[in-house]
């Protein structure tokens, strides 16, 4: 008889139950902003732990774990970035991927205590995703993340959806403003709104600056779960939502959606970007894994079906035009305001 000397289901549990550790050796280092410490020609652990005003023996241990998994490179004593990843880990990187980083170390430590969350427990000593809005550090590393998470698909997302006729548009929530960018330089006669809450325009204006279409960006502070709308907003042909309605429960998003369709014009859309669960609530595996992270940092938010997100339009009077899923992570819901466009706009 032969003894088995390997069980594939606990070799599959145990890689389930270990990643957390190399994720957070990742993220660790992101949030003391050591990689910034081994450019060139690298440094010690001793310089690298007098620079982050820590001991050096922890440093020297998170770095050669590290280069255990190949994200920096020891020779002697020194450490130095790997060319592979030097350019998306260091602080300066214009793909803002640090701030992703960070922004996932947050969710983190709300995951840490996800069964204290299903239990129903409060918990007072850790901030939540609204947090994220509120706290300008914690908003900054947020909307770089948004950043980094997608701006290399935007174009792919906005070429998929129809422009023609559009001469006002308006990016709701839009983070960073990398889709409304995208939108912008695909209708140079439209008008384009970026309308977020005021921590995020700041970053927005940041990430923006210097880009092709920042000089026609109009920002535009509204709070669109809590307030009514500001005055002087025009109807917009297009309304673009993307990755926004997830954090928020049913009743708010209806609420959102009727705000949103009274500054439809006649004719114009509401086209949604969402990482949309299908009627199981299981597949995509993707969406499945991003609802527990919304119940982990959100007091109401999940992931939601394209037939959900239908049903507040069609609540509010619109009506729903079609689906395109574009990845596991991404589907877009186009719904339209009955009624003609008028020359006059
Ligand atoms: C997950 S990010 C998505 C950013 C961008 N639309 C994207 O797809 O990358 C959610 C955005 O919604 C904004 N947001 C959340 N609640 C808001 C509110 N009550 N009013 C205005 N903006 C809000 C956040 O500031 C953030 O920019």
């Amino acid at each position: 008889m032969q003894i088995p000397t390997r069980d594939a289901a606990v070799d599959r549990l145990e890689q389930l139950a270990t990643a957390f550790m190399e994720a957070k050796i990742l993220l660790a280092a992101a949030e003391l902003r050591l990689f910034d410490q081994l450019r060139g020609a690298g440094a010690t652990a001793a310089e690298a732990a007098a620079a982050l005003g820590a001991r050096t023996r922890p440093v020297e241990v998170l770095l050669d774990a590290l280069a255990a998994l190949g994200l920096v490179a020891r020779e002697g004593d020194r450490y130095r970035n790997v060319p592979r990843y030097e350019d998306r880990l260091l602080e300066s990187s214009p793909s803002h991927y640090p701030g992703l980083l960070r922004h996932r170390n947050r969710l983190f430590r709300r995951w840490a205590f996800l069964e204290e969350t299903i239990r129903g427990r409060p918990l007072p000593f850790l901030d939540d995703l609204r947090d994220g809005l509120t706290d300008p550090a914690a908003n900054e590393n947020f909307i770089r993340a948004m950043y980094a998470v997608s701006h290399r698909h935007a174009g792919a997302v906005v070429d998929r959806i129809p422009l023609d006729g559009v001469r006002t548009i308006a990016d709701l929530g839009g983070g960073p403003g990398h889709y409304l960018a995208e939108f912008a330089r695909r209708l140079p006669e439209a008008e384009p709104f970026l309308v977020d809450l005021p921590l995020t325009l700041e970053v927005a204006r940041t990430i923006l600056a210097g880009s092709d279409v920042a000089a026609r960006v109009r920002f535009v502070a509204w709070d669109f779960y809590e307030e009514p709308a500001p005055g002087g907003l025009p109807p917009f042909d297009l309304v673009f939502l993307s990755q926004v309605v997830h954090a928020e429960d049913d009743a708010k998003n209806r609420a959102l959606f009727a705000a949103i369709a009274a500054r439809i014009a006649p004719g114009g859309r509401l086209v949604v970007h969402e990482r949309t669960v299908e009627e199981d609530r299981s597949r995509p595996a993707e969406a499945a894994l991003f609802a527990v992270n919304m119940l982990a940092m959100t007091a109401g938010g999940t992931t939601y079906t394209a037939g959900e997100i239908e049903d507040w339009g069609r609540a509010a009077g619109l009506v729903p035009e079609r689906r395109d899923r574009l990845s596991p992570l991404s589907e877009l819901i186009t719904l339209r305001k009955p009624g003609t466009a008028t020359v006059s706009r």
